[in-house]
């Protein structure tokens, strides 16, 4: 039997980007050679720098060479010296809405060794997963504006919610929660008291697909109250399910729940297609080139794309040695207090792998 190989785009982007992916492909070429798989590298120099000196932000002829791969490893977009939207729109949101990624999945699990804000809870009550509708909502873009800059100008942005594009995900969701196979419920976060025509096609929709799993429990929480009770009861949550913007607010505000924004993963799924895994905690400009920054995410968004490839051996021998270096090693998992480099604890997770 010939060896599987897995063809992979990677885009290290901006800021600290480059310094976590470089993590990530020291662990993925540990576990590669280990469970009998062969990756190949293929980078792209994309990102807020190389429109800067090139004008060119994702040109065509790059995106149909990154179609070609398996998946993408993503480190962060986005640059202080270009305006906020320009390089997101053209290149991440590019990617998730043109290989319609239409799930974005952001596990929140605090690993044991993590400290949190949160006093009385721990990791036994945090492991939930948000599943964001990843290619609609506020996100697509829709609406426009009059009389820019006049006293009488006019702003318009639409939420844009299909009942394919709702159906899809949260079906994908009720999967999900079934072969997580934990406490069984999902919950449908949404806002039906005031935004009633989008939430009223989420609800009915859950609420018809849900016929179809009755072993799944079933809940609904309004998105305000889903951001008090996430802090209060982590433990109620199982999967979560919501649109593409509330579920961009409350993973940040989960991320906290797992040790912070270098210890957050992503991944943007395609069932059918090409998925883009990813830290979420963007370019962090005022960390970069220092090598303080917690690689952790990369780590685990790198774990999640191996998982999601089907290497499920590889993927559970990095989260358990990131499990090791998080109990053992780190003295804690903001940048530049792991009393350890961004490579010093890529290092570390690399030995713990090949001495098992
Ligand atoms: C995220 C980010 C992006 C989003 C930005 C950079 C466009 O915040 O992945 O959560 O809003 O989706
Ligand atoms: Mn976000």
């Amino acid at each position: 039997m010939g060896q599987k190989q897995y063809n992979i785009a990677v885009i290290p982007g901006d800021g600290t980007g480059p310094e976590v992916i470089a993590e990530g492909l020291k662990v993925l070429d540990a576990v590669s050679g280990k469970y009998g798989f062969q990756l190949s590298f293929h980078p792209y120099d994309l990102g807020g720098e190389h429109y800067r000196k090139t004008g060119e932000a994702l040109p065509d002829e790059v995106f149909e060479s990154i179609k070609t791969c398996h998946a993408i490893y993503l480190g962060a977009i986005g640059h202080p010296e270009v305006p906020p939207g320009v390089m997101e729109k053209a290149i991440l949101l590019r990617l998730r809405f043109e290989l319609d990624q239409y799930v974005n999945l952001r596990p929140v699990k605090l690993y044991p060794g993590v400290e949190i804000p949160l006093k009385d809870k721990g990791p036994e009550d945090i492991d939930f997963v948000v599943v964001r509708e990843n290619t609609e909502g506020l996100y697509v873009g829709a609406g426009g504006c009059l009389r820019r800059g006049t006293p009488h100008e006019v702003a318009i942005q639409e939420s844009i919610n299909t009942r394919t594009g709702v159906e899809r995900c949260i079906r994908y969701a009720f999967e999900l929660c079934r072969r997580r196979n934990r406490a069984k419920k999902l919950t449908l976060c949404g806002k039906t008291n005031v935004l009633t025509y989008a939430f009223d096609l989420w609800e009915r929709t859950f609420n018809e697909v849900a016929q179809a799993y009755p072993d799944i429990e079933t809940d609904y929480v309004h998105v305000d109250a889903l951001c008090m009770w996430i802090i209060k009861n982590p433990e109620r949550f199982d999967v979560i399910v919501t649109d593409n913007m509330f579920g961009d607010i409350i993973t940040d505000l989960a991320a906290i729940l797992q040790g912070g924004m270098g210890m957050a993963a992503g991944a943007n799924i395609n069932p059918e297609g090409i998925s883009m895994f990813e830290p979420i905690g963007g370019s962090a400009p005022k960390y970069a080139g220092q090598n303080i920054i917690n690689p952790i995410a990369a780590i685990l968004a790198a774990q999640l794309m191996l998982d999601t490839l089907g290497e499920t051996h590889a993927a559970q021998i990095i989260e358990k040695a990131v499990m090791k270096v998080l109990t053992e090693d780190l003295k804690g998992v903001a940048a530049g207090q792991m009393g350890y480099s961004t490579s010093g604890v890529g290092d570390l997770v690399v030995e713990f792998i090949e001495a098992s």
